[in-house]
């Protein structure tokens, strides 16, 4: 260029490169991406653009070079509206179907299929995953929900690490989140109150949007009438205080209030990190094998990707962080030589880092309902009736109002009360025991839908978060080709079945009550009034249970030399040098409430360590 840099240019050029730093829209979106089977080297690489994924490089971008290998591309594009309009969340994402009839959606989803579960009917369960940048963040049903004080605050022994009590994470809780305020207005509802606490959120906090529904469903109003009744009053702070147990809430969603969009890390953190940094995306370009030198501990020098087959190398010249998912993340570790020695040996992968935990530890909470034909309206029989929707869309786009800017949204906790408690086994009672005294043990969360004729049939959900089944994730070859190998284990622990049948038993008294009966128009849909006895009951679960997508911890953070421990608190994998795991995968366990809160708090605790030379 000519220019010469000498001692005294340096201040000046300093001033010119933060101005540019700085300067807003200077750099074209289209700039942002990588150039397909060229080899490349950055700082740091970051394997996943899901929802740590992009939280950790967008962060680290702020400072350093990044590169993002995501394999898919942009939902907005592969997903149409779908993935955007809050309602369609619950009726346009077809593919989260769980059963293994499901119908693909290869541009958005990993389509995995688990082997056959034994314990709950011998069936194959579809895991839906984002397969998308903002990964699970941009198919999730968006509640914002965190976990317990007494949750965090077991992290934190576990893992032997006080920045993980509540209190010490609640700065990166904050800051990775921004809190706008309900719209009264907007929601036109004197019935489905909103209380929250203010100052667990930070107005500085951002870019992920978390907002409440702009409309309120009829039908929740009266189920959440119903699960109150059952003695779980609202709770006056809300469910981002860390205190669950004994509550109910109408619960923020990860919304962008403007127009009522659904707020992804991709919508939040890339496309910021893509206007103020110089982050680089490879989209529809996969992860194949994480590479390493060969000093001791081996280090990890970059990742050997594959664009639709095109095979190339990213170096990085400080870290590699794998955030590929709880299925995902363990299978990359055991296809780079970081696993259980006896499962990497029988397919020839040589042994960087003999840790018997990756893949082990699967913590899947389950779910199940009871369902009744009711009286009311609800977004969907409103938005399936062909003479109103024209309606309720230009509602939508002129307002960001209306049904279809709306997505769930009360949810209740409870622990198994005294009468229920009493018929557990002792063995299961001292197990709920071990559990933090605050943690609850069963979740409702109110649902309805269209049925004949554009009535309504209304479901109450309950799911179990404290699941003493473990699954696990293995391999069946050694590439990322091959799908990763899933059992999920539901059910094969006696004492979830012993909880499932009391939580489905405090259902029917939840649908017992006079806010539900006051609009039942019939019979129970879903068992049905034949299924009673214990037997019956625990049956009806296993036929019928599905996941609430909350699997995690396969790569479970914990101390040194813990059997499944992966990675330390920091995230480093143990064994090897240049190696993290951060996203859902890194828990050391699930947390009660909604788990992508602790996802996106977690990355940026993580963003901030290597920032920090930890
Ligand atoms: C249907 C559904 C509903 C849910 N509802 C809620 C909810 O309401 N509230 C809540 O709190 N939580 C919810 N969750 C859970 C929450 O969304 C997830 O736990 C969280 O998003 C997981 O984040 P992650 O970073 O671990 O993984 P992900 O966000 O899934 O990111 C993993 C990324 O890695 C990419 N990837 C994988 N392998 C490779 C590879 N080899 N190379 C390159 N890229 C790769 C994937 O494509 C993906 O983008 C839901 C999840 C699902 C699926
Ligand atoms: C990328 O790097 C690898 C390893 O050094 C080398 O074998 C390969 O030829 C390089 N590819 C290109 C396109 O430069
Ligand atoms: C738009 O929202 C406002 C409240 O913010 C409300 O007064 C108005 O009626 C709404 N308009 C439509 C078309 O829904
Ligand atoms: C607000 O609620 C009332 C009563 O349910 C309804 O008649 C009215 O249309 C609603 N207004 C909007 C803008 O949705
Ligand atoms: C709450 O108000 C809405 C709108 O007026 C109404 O449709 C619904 O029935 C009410 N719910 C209860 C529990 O009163
Ligand atoms: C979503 O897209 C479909 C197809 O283009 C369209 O018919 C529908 O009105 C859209 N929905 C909304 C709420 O914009
Ligand atoms: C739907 O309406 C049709 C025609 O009125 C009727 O025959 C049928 O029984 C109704 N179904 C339900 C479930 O209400
Ligand atoms: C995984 O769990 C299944 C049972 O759920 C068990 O049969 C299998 O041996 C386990 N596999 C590994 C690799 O741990
Ligand atoms: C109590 O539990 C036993 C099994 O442990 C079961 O047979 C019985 O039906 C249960 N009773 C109730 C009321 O749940």
């Amino acid at each position: 260029m000519g220019i010469r840099l000498n001692m005294l240019s340096y201040p000046i050029l300093l001033a010119f490169l933060s101005v540019v730093a700085a300067a807003p829209n200077r750099r074209l979106y289209s700039s942002a991406f990588g150039y397909p089977g060229q080899n490349a080297s950055f700082d740091y690489v970051v394997i996943g653009g899901g929802t740590a994924g992009l939280v950790v490089a967008a962060r680290l971008a702020e400072t350093a070079s990044v590169a993002v290998i995501e394999a898919g591309g942009f939902y907005e594009q592969d997903n149409s509206n779908n993935s955007v309009v809050p309602l369609l969340s619950l009726t346009g994402i077809a593919f989260i179907d769980p059963t293994a009839t499901f119908t693909p959606q290869p541009l958005m989803d990993w389509s995995l299929l688990s082997q056959p579960v034994t314990n709950a009917g011998n069936r194959r369960i579809h895991y839906a995953q984002g397969k998308t940048l903002g990964g699970s963040s941009a198919i999730n049903t968006m509640s914002y929900v965190r976990g317990t004080i007494g949750s965090y605050q077991r992290w934190a022994d576990t893992v032997g690490d006080q920045s993980y009590t509540f209190a010490n994470l609640l700065k990166y809780f904050k800051k990775s989140c921004h809190l706008t305020p309900p719209n009264l207005a907007k929601r036109n509802s004197t019935n489905a109150t909103v209380l929250y606490d203010p100052t667990v959120f930070d107005s500085s906090g951002g870019p992920l949007q978390v907002s409440w529904n702009n409309w309120v469903d009829p039908t929740l109003t009266w189920l959440a009438k119903a699960v109150q009744a059952i003695g779980l009053p609202l709770s006056p702070k809300g469910f981002n205080s860390g205190q669950l147990n004994g509550y109910g809430s109408w619960v923020p969603s990860t919304i962008s209030p403007d127009h009522a969009y659904r707020s992804s890390s991709e919508s939040s953190f890339l496309r910021q990190a893509i206007r103020d940094t110089g982050i680089i995306v490879y989209p529809h370009t996969q992860a194949m094998k994480v590479l390493f030198d060969s000093s001791s501990p081996p280090k990890a020098t970059g990742v050997l990707v594959s664009t639709q087959g095109l095979e190339y190398q990213i170096s990085a010249n400080k870290e590699v962080i794998v955030s590929a998912g709880t299925f995902h993340s363990p299978q990359l570790l055991m296809v780079s030589g970081i696993g259980p020695s006896s499962v990497l040996e029988s397919y020839s992968i040589p042994v960087l880092s003999d840790l018997p935990g990756v893949g082990q530890n699967l913590w899947d909470p389950i779910s199940f309902g009871v369902s009744y034909p009711v009286s009311t309206p609800s977004g969907q029989s409103l938005t399936a009736n062909p003479a109103l929707a024209p309606g309720f869309v230009q509602q939508y786009l002129t307002n960001a109002s209306g049904p279809f800017s709306s997505a769930a949204g009360y949810l209740s906790c409870e622990r198994i009360p005294e009468a229920l408690r009493r018929n557990l086994s002792a063995s299961t009672q001292a197990k709920l025991a071990t559990f933090p005294s605050d943690w609850p043990e069963i979740e409702y969360i109110v649902g309805s839908f269209v049925g004949a004729n554009l009535t309504t049939i209304a479901a109450i959900v309950a799911w179990i978060p404290t699941p003493f089944s473990r699954g696990n994730v293995t391999i069946s070859s050694a590439s990322m080709s091959d799908p990763p190998v899933i059992n999920l284990g539901w059910l094969t622990d006696p004492s979830d079945g012993e909880v499932a049948v009391a939580a489905f038993r405090r259902l029917r008294t939840i649908w017992g009550t006079a806010p539900a009966n006051a609009i039942k128009t019939g019979p129970e849909l879903l068992p049905g009034s034949a299924v009673q006895s214990y037997a019956d009951i625990l049956n009806y679960i296993r036929q019928s249970a599905t996941q609430i997508w909350h699997a995690c911890a396969t790569c479970a953070m914990g101390k040194e030399g813990d059997a499944n421990a992966v990675v330390d608190s920091k995230a480093r994998v143990f064994g090897v040098s240049g190696l993290r795991v951060v996203d859902a995968s890194a828990f050391p366990f699930v947390q009660p409430g909604h788990i992508q809160s602790s996802v996106y708090a977690l990355a940026e605790k993580i963003a901030d360590d290597i920032k920090n030379g930890n």
